[in-house]
């Protein structure tokens, strides 16, 4: 076992007595790393009977860090914490404090701190989900049937991870033998259960394809040239409806129209299916990403009875993920429009056309359409006197290096990965964080700065119904 393994396995023996004894406080992050992670620990307690509260964040920033006013209790925090632990010192003398985080973390050591995060240990990232999974394994075997959320998180948080550990390899080889979850070989397109195969083409954003990603005709007429039908008994046929031969077919082609992508044939892989879930939340991708919906919306009761695959949840939460659905395409319609083309960066400086919480979401999304050849920058109103600030780029470039420094000496603070970053800066140095952030880019890249005429490119994808 490895030396972070060994260690979450001391810590959650550690801590055990102590959840049964203090009252407990869960803080966790709105994602679905976030939500995952706090469904596991939240079964966790429930079976060891602790006095718990569950408290879902949009962010633990270092202003709501220090405002934390607690004595005398077990404080957790999942899926942030490691990068705010200055933040967090003054809890320290007066509770135990356990963090379950993958982000890069602060430096500090207190008798009264569990810091769980591989890279203290020098172990390779995975999700929160992945260590939490393996801190309630720990802590009671019991807990084994949560591993599927391990997953969960990990799919969730997929875009900020970039290989595929060692760790993903045994959380689902667990899995499978204890028959959670079923691994099948098939396209990678979301809406297996959930779409219309013409719609789910047509929105096949994580895995681009030329021509029909962005449009529901293109996408018929494809079907139609493939030979798939449109219809089978009236009712519109969903990739989870292909026989096995059609799936090929299918994949086939897509590869072909992909061949000019970097991996035309990332497309086909493997698709992984929770056992014992409704059709709708079988994928383990589109579960993860109805989390992430339930999360940034505030429902977050539902997204953690939904994580525990609770169906009597599930009409509502679809209701809330259709509507966050349309929100979202008006919103990616407003970052087309106004998108501007800087010379080393794209910025989408919405204000409050784009909620803070779904700016991330938007960034992504153009960062892998037909803006992936710069970084791609998203700004929105977080309160009267901040910024939210969200960075994507899959190119050659640590984003969260460039993007640390500079919210950092202007009063900000930033987290995140290579190549997915986020930062709160203050409103008032909004004009120049981006002058500076394109001028660093554009030295990082060995050019210099200067703005260019703004030119719209002129795709337009539409957006998930
Ligand atoms: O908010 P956004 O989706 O842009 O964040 C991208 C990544 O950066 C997420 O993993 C998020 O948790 C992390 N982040 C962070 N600290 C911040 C903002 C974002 O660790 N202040």
């Amino acid at each position: 076992m490895n030396l972070f393994l060994e260690n979450i396995e001391k810590v959650a023996k550690a801590i055990k007595p102590i959840a049964k004894a203090k009252k407990v406080i869960v803080f966790s992050h709105y994602d679905a790393d976030g939500i995952a992670s706090a469904a596991i620990f939240a079964k966790m307690l429930l079976r060891l009977g602790s006095n718990f509260q569950i408290k879902i964040l949009n962010q633990l920033t270092k202003k709501t860090a220090s405002q934390l006013n607690f004595s005398n209790r077990l404080l957790v925090f999942l899926d942030f914490g490691s990068g705010q632990l200055d933040s967090l010192a003054h809890l320290l003398d007066n509770n135990i404090v356990l963090i379950i985080d993958h982000h890069k973390p602060k430096n500090l050591s207190h008798l009264n701190l569990f810091h769980l995060n591989p890279h203290l240990f020098n172990a390779e990232e995975a999700s929160s989900s992945v260590y939490t999974y393996y801190f309630a394994k720990y802590l009671d075997v019991k807990n084994v049937d949560l591993a599927y959320l391990a997953l969960v998180g990990y799919f969730g948080d997929n875009i900020f991870l970039t290989t595929q550990e060692k760790i993903l390899e045994k959380v689902l080889n667990e899995c499978v033998e204890l028959k959670q979850i079923e691994v099948k070989k098939g396209l990678k397109i979301f809406g297996r259960f959930s779409k219309p195969l013409y719609k789910a083409l047509a929105q096949s954003y994580e895995c681009f394809i030329p021509g029909i990603t962005g449009s529901e005709e293109a996408s018929v007429q494809f079907l139609s040239e493939i030979g798939i039908p449109l219809k089978k008994r009236e009712n519109f046929v969903r990739l989870a409806d292909l026989s096995e031969e059609e799936e090929k077919i299918l994949a086939s082609e897509i590869i072909k129209l992909r061949i000019n992508e970097d991996r035309p044939e990332d497309i086909f892989g493997n698709i992984y299916l929770i056992k014992k879930a409704p059709e709708e939340l079988k994928d383990i991708r589109e579960l993860a990403t109805l989390l992430n919906a339930l999360g940034r919306k505030q429902y977050y009761d539902i997204a953690i009875k939904l994580a525990w695959l609770d169906s009597k949840v599930l009409n509502k939460a679809m209701q809330i993920y259709s509507e966050y659905k349309k929100e979202l395409s008006s919103y990616i319609d407003f970052a087309l429009k106004n998108v501007k083309h800087m010379e080393n960066v794209y910025v989408i400086d919405a204000q409050d056309k784009i909620p803070h919480y779904a700016i991330g979401i938007i960034t992504s999304i153009l960062s892998k359409t037909n803006y992936s050849d710069k970084p791609v920058i998203g700004l929105a109103n977080y309160d009267e006197e901040t910024v939210k600030v969200s960075i994507r780029f899959s190119g050659n470039l640590d984003v969260i290096k460039v993007l640390k420094p500079i919210a950092e000496s202007m009063d900000g603070e930033a987290g995140g990965h290579s190549n997915a970053a986020g930062a709160f800066i203050p409103l008032e140095k909004k004009t120049n964080f981006i002058k500076t952030i394109n001028k660093a880019i554009g030295d990082a890249n060995g050019k210099g700065s200067q703005e260019q005429k703004m030119v719209h490119s002129g795709f337009r994808p539409s957006l998930p119904q």
